[in-house]
């Protein structure tokens, strides 16, 4: 079985932090008891056992076909209707995929992650010259990004392929009776997938909202969900805290913010790993950020950001923690070349793999934000694959709702979100 595996490396700082694991032990039982708060959003516990093969049937069949008459997928949604999608897209895409001739899977775009009118001016005229569908994401129907972005694009594609085909081109993904996106479907006639009503938005990555995009690029979504269940049963059948991976993350996590470590910044050395961070941050953000309680969740990619960032996290203000997101394989090899001058001095490095050199700025990094008092949590994946992002997604997903019990908030609503909206609302004169 492929495990994810949680390091500690400075165990040594952490051990006199963890006196108790009472906490994290009764946040566990109100989670898979399911009598915690929020116990009507506790649907993706059991998502990875529930998926049936007839839905995976007809999510696969679907993709197929979107993809047959499509060059481009354009995703709309945003939030937990998006980052699910592209952190899982783009961690197992080509990053220069959009390059490649004889592609034979359709480029996904998304739109409708925010207002930029230039961004989606470029994406229509991108549409204009290339055959696309489109899968509309809301789970609520009502959110405006989403809202505004899928009209300009159902008049576009149904001005250029007509009405009906057009209905043939577009897939809503959603609730089963209400919002205005369930109404507009079904007098559409568009092919619908639905959003179980006891999953929440950012919990959303393993139902429809996630699967058809990741199947349309191509990728295996049986996988991704075996993955996730994989982790699911290794955390329900380790109730014990020396076995459970994400009792121990999420303890550490509450007793470093106790510490008063309020930041946690997630760091991947692998660029395709962005969008992962950028799903987690929404996990994270949304789930404890409320009640004047719960870590800031931000993220940086190394070596890169530390010739950006490196200087604050080494010496700045001493409130962070670091998780760090560790491959360790990489797919493919780029030999160093041997250069007879060895003018840049580089020959000392030739039969190292890049790989092996990033590993080892990863530890060299550690040992250094170590010593600058920034406690340093590694969780290592064995390579970026479908089962191995489908166990990250799970065991996240897992931890952020025993970090948010802990903080003994709802970790699966978000009702500081409306405020932006109420006043937006206000001042167009809605
Ligand atoms: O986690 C959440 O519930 C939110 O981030 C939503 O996913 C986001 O606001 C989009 O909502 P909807 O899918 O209703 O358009």
């Amino acid at each position: 079985m492929i495990t994810t595996k949680l390091h500690t490396q400075d165990a040594q700082a952490f051990l006199p932090l963890v006196t108790t694991t009472s906490d994290v032990e009764k946040a566990y039982q109100e989670l898979i008891s399911k009598t915690g708060k929020g116990n009507d959003f506790l649907g993706w516990i059991d998502l990875p056992e529930e998926i049936t093969p007839s839905l995976f049937a007809e999510l696969n069949h679907t993709a197929k076909e979107l993809a047959a008459q499509s060059e481009v997928i354009v995703v709309v949604g945003i939030g937990g209707s998006y980052l699910g999608a592209r952190a899982v897209i783009e961690a197992l895409q080509h990053p220069f995929k959009a390059l490649l001739p004889h592609e034979k899977t359709p480029l996904i775009l998304f739109a409708g992650n925010s207002m930029g009118e230039d961004y989606h001016k470029a994406l229509m005229d991108v549409l204009d010259i290339k055959d696309y569908a489109v899968i509309v994401i809301s789970k609520s129907g009502t959110t405006t990004e989403p809202a505004i972005a899928f009209r300009i694009l159902k008049e576009h594609c149904e001005k250029k392929y007509g009405k009906t085909s057009a209905q043939k081109r577009i897939v809503a993904i959603t609730d089963e009776k209400k919002g205005a996106l369930k109404k507009l479907a079904t007098e559409e006639n568009y092919q619908t997938f639905i959003i179980p009503d006891d999953v929440g938005g950012r919990y959303s990555v393993l139902t429809p909202v996630g699967l058809l995009p990741i199947a349309c690029a191509g990728f295996n979504i049986e996988k991704l969900v075996n993955g996730a269940k994989k982790m699911r049963d290794n955390l329900i059948q380790h109730q014990a805290f020396d076995k459970n991976i994400a009792m121990q993350y999420a303890l550490l996590r509450y007793l470093l913010y106790r510490e008063g470590k309020k930041l946690e910044l997630v760091v991947a050395y692998e660029p395709q790993l962005f969008f992962f961070i950028e799903w987690f941050k929404q996990l994270f953000g949304e789930s404890d950020g409320k009640e004047g309680k719960g870590i800031f969740p931000a993220g940086a990619i190394f070596s890169t950001d530390l010739h950006s960032l490196g200087q604050y996290i080494q010496e700045g203000e001493r409130n962070m923690f670091e998780t760090v997101l560790s491959v360790e394989k990489a797919d493919c090899h780029l030999p160093i070349p041997f250069d007879n001058n060895d003018l840049d001095g580089l020959n000392y490095l030739q039969q190292k793999t890049i790989h092996e050199i990033n590993l080892t700025a990863e530890e060299g990094t550690r040992l250094a934000h170590i010593s600058g008092n920034v406690p340093n949590i590694r969780i290592a994946i064995p390579n970026i694959s479908e089962e191995t992002l489908g166990e990250l997604i799970y065991f996240f997903e897992f931890s952020c709702a025993l970090g948010g019990y802990m903080l003994n908030v709802n970790p699966f609503d978000q009702p500081g979100v409306e405020a932006y909206k109420t006043n937006m609302f206000r001042l167009l004169g809605r």
